[in-house]
């Protein structure tokens, strides 16, 4: 069998290494990959913005799976091209990930469908804006409508901040077009989960859950980000919350989905907060999420291209995936500067040291390959991931590696999965 991964980050670098473990494939691409991922899978130039480029692509290899990595290409629609010309491929149709490319279509579709999520209004001018926060309490949650790559969202801390935040998004000055539409939220507290299902467009099956750690600094402080580590554990929820976010959340939304024309297909990551009123939706994403692939496929024991399948054609069951209850994590190493402006170019030094403690994978998300040597190129650079017997093995493994590898720059948390350790 022939796949094609479509991405270059460290969630695509984890779906190429677990794929390649599976004895049904013959031939791994990876387009365009990064520099981890070429020591795996054949790594292959595409312009994921670019729809005739991946299709052109396609053409040439007649893939027999594509999984689709980021979610550009999902909302570009390469699910409903592919398909149309019969190349299997893993993911929901463009309207279908409009839960994802569209903050205020998932609000609504919450609403419509009575699915717990936070009290929110949607704004298209500064006006709107300020009518729409006499409503709120501060602190108040600025989402900008559109794709900003996990940076679309402030917590601001006053009304004052929040008419300001949401005036330059709507001026396109922060974020471009994304911008052009703001939704404001009540600001939720509790713990973050990652809920991750498996959908035919009628049947979810669950991954084992993940908790991510958004913010760029050491306690939760400082800008958003796309994700700087997250870990998995055997219970992280238990059986009966499990069952809750299924019949309450997962299944109505893919069951709500299909009522509405617009079945959905592929991975539905739902985005919650575990409030003292219950989880609440926070958003959807219609893809894997990153990094919280990275210690979702550690633990996953069963072939990846099977579930993938079942997705594809329609015979998604939980019995696709089968778990092992060792703890992981993946701890995020980043260029000095991410979230903001960063340098790239940094040679990374002791990846092979690293590699070699015990349960541990580095997984590369923003790296390059020049003879023989990897270099920086993007924001989030490796997501050095750990499994163990338990959550403080894992944790320590992970750790003992960040300390081998070092770059010019480079910044990690030093609390990933801290507060679980703590309970
Ligand atoms: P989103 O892209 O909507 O998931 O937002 C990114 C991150 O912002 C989430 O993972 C949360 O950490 C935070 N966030 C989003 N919405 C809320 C909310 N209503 N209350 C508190 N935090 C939020
Ligand atoms: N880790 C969050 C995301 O993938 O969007």
């Amino acid at each position: 069998m022939k796949v094609l991964v479509l991405g270059s980050g460290g969630r695509e670098h984890a779906l190429v290494w677990k794929l390649r473990q599976s004895p049904r494939i013959s031939q791994l691409y990876c387009a365009p990959g990064n520099g981890g991922i070429a020591d795996e899978a054949e790594c292959l130039a595409a312009d994921l913005q670019n729809l005739d480029s991946i299709t052109a692509l396609a053409a040439r290899l007649q893939p027999d799976l594509t999984v689709v990595g980021p979610e550009l290409p999902l909302t570009l629609g390469v699910v409903d091209e592919f398909t149309r010309r019969g190349w299997p491929a893993f993911g929901p149709t463009r309207a279908a990930a409009q839960l994802e490319s569209s903050k205020s279509f998932a609000k609504e579709f919450l609403q419509r469908h009575h699915i717990p999520t936070a009290a929110f209004a949607i704004c298209d001018s500064i006006e709107e804006v300020r009518a729409a926060l006499g409503h709120f309490h501060a602190p108040v949650v600025v989402k900008a409508d559109g794709l900003a790559a996990g940076k679309g969202v402030v917590i601001a801390k006053s009304k004052e901040e929040a008419a300001s935040v949401a005036a330059e998004m709507l001026s396109g000055k922060m974020l471009g077009e994304a911008g052009a539409r703001v939704v404001l939220e009540e600001c939720l507290t509790g713990d973050e989960l990652s809920f991750l299902v498996f959908s035919d467009g009628e049947r979810v099956a669950p991954l084992v859950a993940a908790q991510d750690h958004k913010r760029v600094g050491d306690g939760d402080t400082g800008p958003n980000t796309g994700g700087m580590g997250a870990y998995s554990t055997a219970d992280i929820v238990d059986e009966q919350m499990r069952d809750w976010l299924i019949h309450h959340i997962a299944q109505p939304v893919v069951a709500g989905m299909k009522t509405e024309g617009a079945e959905f297909k592929g991975v539905l990551y739902c985005g919650l907060m575990m409030t003292a009123l219950g989880p609440m939706v926070l958003e959807f994403n219609c893809r894997f999420g990153d990094p919280e692939t990275q210690p979702i496929l550690m633990r996953l024991e069963s072939d990846l291209s099977d579930a993938l399948e079942a997705s594809i054609e329609g015979r998604v069951s939980e019995g696709d995936f089968k778990w092992s209850q060792d703890a992981s994590v993946c701890v995020v190493m980043s260029s000095g500067g991410y979230p903001g402006t960063y340098e790239v170019g940094k040679r990374i030094d002791g990846l092979e040291e690293a590699g070699a403690i015990e349960g541990v994978k580095v997984f590369h998300a923003g790296t390059s390959k020049r003879d023989g040597v990897h270099y920086t190129a993007g924001g989030r650079v490796l997501g050095v991931t750990a499994r163990g017997l338990d959550l403080e093995t894992a944790v320590a493994r992970a750790y003992a590696a960040c300390a081998k590898i070092s770059f010019d720059g480079a910044h990690y948390r030093k609390d990933i999965a801290g507060r679980a350790l703590k309970k």
